[in-house]
């Protein structure tokens, strides 16, 4: 069977992280998205008005979440269904994937009122997954709130929990920046994605990563789903194996 990746872009994904790949997603059900959000966005924001979309969301950070419609067919066909992502998932993680009932959702990141460039901040997403998508709907220019990744730290945070999959600290900190792991990571110099519509940034489930400042003119608008073994939750607490590629076939084949 033909693999989607070369050699090349698994190392890549290995070393860094994280690998974006470009126009992949389906341009019909992308339209489809822009109009699903748009259609659930709140009146003061006007699709014929960039203005409007200024400062918008400002108490959650310039952000919105929608989730609604996660658990449509189309929406699951747009990551979940789609023939390279499939084929990607099954390449590095094997052929056995969880079928998902839903997608993460449409996360939205506004122009923020202030464009002065400030400090990006990271977090380890809680959830168990093993393969993260990020799919741009919509043009996504440089500085334009993309999905920003610390390269090279999920090697950082694999051994810094107890379990495989599930969030328990190895150091139990009221403030994690407290930490070794956390100070390290902060000496990296994070990657900020950007992109066209139908582009993806695929990462690693213990990567440290971080919502981009929108300092464009127009909405980051981007689709999440995570792609998970079917094994997940018979291996999700059990202890960090000493290899981090274990159930990564495609990855300690390569
Ligand atoms: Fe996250």
């Amino acid at each position: 069977m033909n693999q989607p990746l070369t050699v090349e872009q698994v190392c890549f994904f290995r070393d860094n992280g994280y690998l974006i790949l470009r126009n992949v997603l389906d341009q019909a059900l992308m339209a489809r998205t822009r109009d699903a959000w748009w259609d659930a966005a709140p009146p003061e924001l006007r699709r014929d008005d960039p203005e409007s979309w200024v400062g918008a969301f400002a108490d959650s950070r310039f952000t919105w979440k929608y989730r609604e419609r996660s658990s449509e067919p189309w929406m699951i066909e747009l990551l979940y269904g789609n023939a390279t992502l499939q084929a990607v998932a099954r390449q590095l993680l094997g052929p056995d994937l969880e079928t998902p009932e839903r997608i993460r959702g449409i996360y939205c990141v506004f122009p923020d009122t202030d464009a002065t460039a400030r400090p990006a901040r990271f977090h380890v997403d809680a959830h168990a997954f093993h393969l993260g998508v990020v799919g741009y709907v919509d043009d996504v220019p440089p500085d334009g709130g993309g999905f920003t990744v610390w390269p090279g730290s999920h090697k950082d945070f694999y051994h810094f929990f107890k379990t495989a999959y599930t969030f328990n600290p190895v150091e139990e900190r009221k403030d994690h920046w407290d930490t070794d792991v956390w100070r390290t990571v902060l000496q990296i110099e994070p990657v900020h994605t950007y992109g066209s519509a139908g582009d993806v940034v695929l990462w690693h489930h213990r990567i440290g990563h971080g919502a981009g400042h929108n300092r464009s003119r127009q909405v980051r608008q981007a689709v999440l789903y995570d792609f998970c073994r079917a094994d997940l939750k018979a291996v999700q607490d059990e202890a960090t194996p000493a290899d981090m590629w274990r159930d990564w076939p495609g990855i300690s084949a390569g």
